[in-house]
């Protein structure tokens, strides 16, 4: 039996300190899908070592791509050339990593050999069709089970794939992303608009590659007639890991925390703004631009916090970040309400129906809508709670615990691993009172 990680946290206390959260997930996952494809020698720096990003480095490795580290967040890329990858000997296990297998699936499916994609029970359910029936008009040939998810047997279409365009009916910077790597291999143009703005992370790696992609309003184009040139790339802190201690640092009366080097791509800060209209007290220092990417150190002072309607343009901009933006809402006066938001549905979890479960559980006035949330200002009580096997959930109930009136214990924590496996050790330096128990 594989080991179980329970986490338990002491209620109140407050947040204190500095802290550099690891690197970017989206980020260090495009870094070696880019990186194996260029043509060169990349060196990656602030890669994140969790379960997800170190499953697209092991797909890699079983292309026949020399990757060394990582090592300290280096990453060292021998990168063979577009049409350079290898035949896999076996299926490419993507563990829990939705990025992985829907990115993936568009470079593979013009390579000149045949792959399968595997993951893990969670990413096992998760809808695949929504990259799937794209590549599909584009000549792309994938099987997958009869509700359309993995695994996925893509048959190679070399030399046979055509370039669309896509409206694309949900706001996916996944499903961008798989079109615009299947677009380097395709004749035509094709071209992604999306219904709202989504990470950009592709495109701007693209563009640091030297990779033309031309950008207009929603709509991103690609075409085969480009190459990869292998690039330094410096990988910023997570904005996505730091969620959960601007929500923590904002709910924990006399908290005060510096998160340093957050990457703050504005197409990913939708949390910053949400927690700002909620009365948050987070400042954006130091700005820069590193690699392409705009990076900053945030400060932030608890203050009390007021329940929003949350803007629905900001919904894909802070995807990630609802579960504890949740606790946030509960800790909020008054109520707060997310519409909108059907997506959560299908991530990790049902993040809608998880986290109204558990926040129920801890005496929160929380009503799950079929796309959204409905939270009443409530004293959060002790309890146990489930995680799901997701990894932000488990997080999510762990920040509670500094506003909550008992102890809360959260279980199937494992997955914690693959984005932030410091947590633990960050949270507690921070002065969470968490103890990890594993079994
Ligand atoms: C990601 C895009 C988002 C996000 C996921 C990572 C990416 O998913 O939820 O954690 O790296 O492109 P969708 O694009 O499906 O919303």
């Amino acid at each position: 039996m594989s080991k179980t990680i329970t986490f338990v946290v002491q209620p109140g206390g407050k947040l204190h300190g500095q802290a550099r959260v690891p690197g970017d997930k989206s980020m260090s996952h495009r870094s070696i899908m880019l990186g194996s494809i260029a043509e060169g020698v990349t060196h990656v720096k602030g890669f994140l070592q969790a379960e997800d990003a170190l499953a697209t480095l092991q797909a890699f490795r079983d292309m026949g791509v020399v990757i060394e580290g990582p090592a300290n967040g280096e990453v060292t890329i021998h990168g063979v050339g577009k049409h350079g990858l290898k035949a896999p000997t076996k299926p490419l296990y993507l563990g829990n990593s939705g990025t992985s297998m829907r990115l993936l699936s568009g470079l593979l499916a013009g390579q000149a050999f045949d792959s399968i994609l595997t993951g893990d029970k969670s990413l096992s359910g998760r809808p695949m069709k929504r990259v799937t029936a794209p590549l599909a008009e584009m000549g792309a040939v994938i099987e997958a089970t009869a509700n359309g998810t993995a695994p996925l047997h893509i048959k190679s279409q070399a030399g046979r794939l055509k370039g669309i365009d896509y409206q694309m009916p949900i706001a996916s910077a996944q499903v961008k992303s798989c079109l615009l790597l299947a677009g380097m291999y395709a004749e035509g143009d094709t071209s992604t608009t999306e219904p709202a703005p989504t990470r950009d992370h592709t495109e701007r790696m693209l563009a640091g590659f030297g990779y033309p992609v031309k950008r207009e309003g929603s709509k991103a184009t690609i075409n085969a007639n480009g190459k990869l040139h292998a690039a330094e790339i410096d990988v910023p802190s997570d904005i996505s890991s730091a969620a959960f201690f601007l929500v923590g640092a904002s709910i924990a009366e006399g908290s005060d925390v510096l998160l340093k080097h957050v990457g703050i791509n504005p197409t990913r800060t939708g949390v910053i703004d949400i927690l700002r209209l909620m009365g948050a007290h987070i400042e954006i220092l130091n700005e820069r631009v590193v690699g392409g990417e705009p990076v900053a150190d945030l400060h932030v002072l608890a203050r009390p916090l007021k329940g929003i309607d949350i803007p629905e343009a900001l919904v894909p901009l802070a995807i990630d970040e609802f579960p504890v933006l949740f606790v946030a809402a509960a800790c909020a006066t008054g109520q707060t309400r997310l519409s909108g938001a059907k997506e959560l549905r299908v991530k990790e979890s049902d993040r809608i129906q998880v986290m109204a479960d558990g926040l129920q559980i801890l005496g929160v006035d929380a009503r799950p809508t079929e796309d959204g949330m409905i939270i009443n200002s409530s004293p959060i009580g002790g309890g146990e709670v489930i995680s799901h096997g997701d990894h932000r959930i488990a997080m999510a109930f762990a920040i509670a615990g500094l506003r909550a009136n008992g102890a809360i214990t959260i279980h199937d924590c494992e997955n914690v691993n693959t984005s932030f496996p410091e947590f633990k050790d960050i949270a507690s330096q921070l002065g969470l009172r968490l103890v990890c128990r594993e079994n």
